[in-house]
């Protein structure tokens, strides 16, 4: 597969996935959004992969959607720019449901939609300098389709501040409101990220994509209507074969058979 904005490299169950458009600071337009739309949805069939490494070409991470695509949008109907904004949606859901675990590698800027990129991983790891924004009202326009995966992670209270303000803020803000998880010196960024993919290497694969399904099903539900999803879910896990098999290697102090290096 092939994509005009987008290079993926494989090593085993590793994907690392670069936004390729630096020119723009990686800014996407219909193009980048439809490679990253159809590597997603490739990814969710792709049984093999355990781990997806989200990064950017050239000095930022991602500067969000191309405000010269958006400015563009008058000229289209309302209809169009509904048809338009869906594309993105849908990107971002098929990111976000991803069943391996999808990293961030955060470097340089994640602003409007860089930081919804940031919301959709599982994991975000990000150097001390990079700066973080919901800059859309600054610009005129809203952080609408990446609102509900940014308000999963920081919560109403601080997207109050940030997308009403748009305000630019720092990676230890970042991780303070959950955004981020893990800020290091720009020169330990790819080692950090090396110890997430050795952790997720080790986690069984259908267990993650389950307890991944599980988070978004049980955030969406009260604490006393999930009793039948969350009993369930271990009910099934457990006496499945990864199950039996990481009990097993637990008790007989061994490696589980699905734990890789790459
Ligand atoms: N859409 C379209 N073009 C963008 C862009 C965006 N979101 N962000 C940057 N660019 C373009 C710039 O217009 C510039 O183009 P030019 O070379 O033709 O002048 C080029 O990318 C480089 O941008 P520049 O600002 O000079 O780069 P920088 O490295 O100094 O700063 C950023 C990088 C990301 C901090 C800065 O570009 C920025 O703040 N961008 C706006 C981010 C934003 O608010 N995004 C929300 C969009 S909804």
């Amino acid at each position: 597969m092939s994509y005009q904005y987008l290079t993926v490299e494989r090593n085993g169950g590793v994907e690392r996935v670069t936004l390729n458009r630096p020119d723009v600071r990686n800014a996407f337009n219909e193009h980048v959004i439809a490679d990253l739309t159809s590597w997603a949805r490739r990814a969710h069939d792709d049984a093999s992969l355990r781990v997806v490494i989200l990064a950017g070409a050239g000095k930022v991470f991602s500067a969000g959607a191309d405000a010269a695509w958006m400015a563009k949008m008058a000229g289209y109907s309302h209809d169009d720019n509904v048809r338009d904004a869906r594309a993105a949606a849908e990107m971002f859901l098929a990111i976000n449901t991803v069943p391996s675990i999808v990293i961030g590698r955060i470097h340089g800027a994640a602003l409007g939609g860089g930081s919804g990129l940031a919301a959709v991983c599982d994991i975000v790891v990000t150097e001390r300098d990079a700066i973080f924004g919901f800059t859309e009202t600054k610009l005129g326009i809203l952080p609408a389709m990446i609102s509900p995966y940014v308000l999963q992670k920081i919560g109403a209270s601080a997207a109050r501040d940030l997308f009403l303000t748009g305000r630019r803020f720092d990676a230890m803000k970042a991780k303070e409101i959950g955004l981020v998880h893990e800020v290091v010196p720009a020169a330990e960024l790819d080692a950090a990220v090396d110890r997430y993919v050795a952790e997720a290497l080790s986690a069984a694969p259908t267990a993650v994509a389950r307890a991944k399904g599980l988070i978004a099903n049980v955030l969406s539900k009260a604490p006393g209507d999930v009793i039948g999803i969350t009993a369930d879910a271990i009910a099934s896990q457990r006496v499945a074969p990864e199950g039996q098999e990481g009990l097993k290697a637990f008790l007989e102090k061994r490696q589980p058979s699905w734990t890789r290096t790459t």
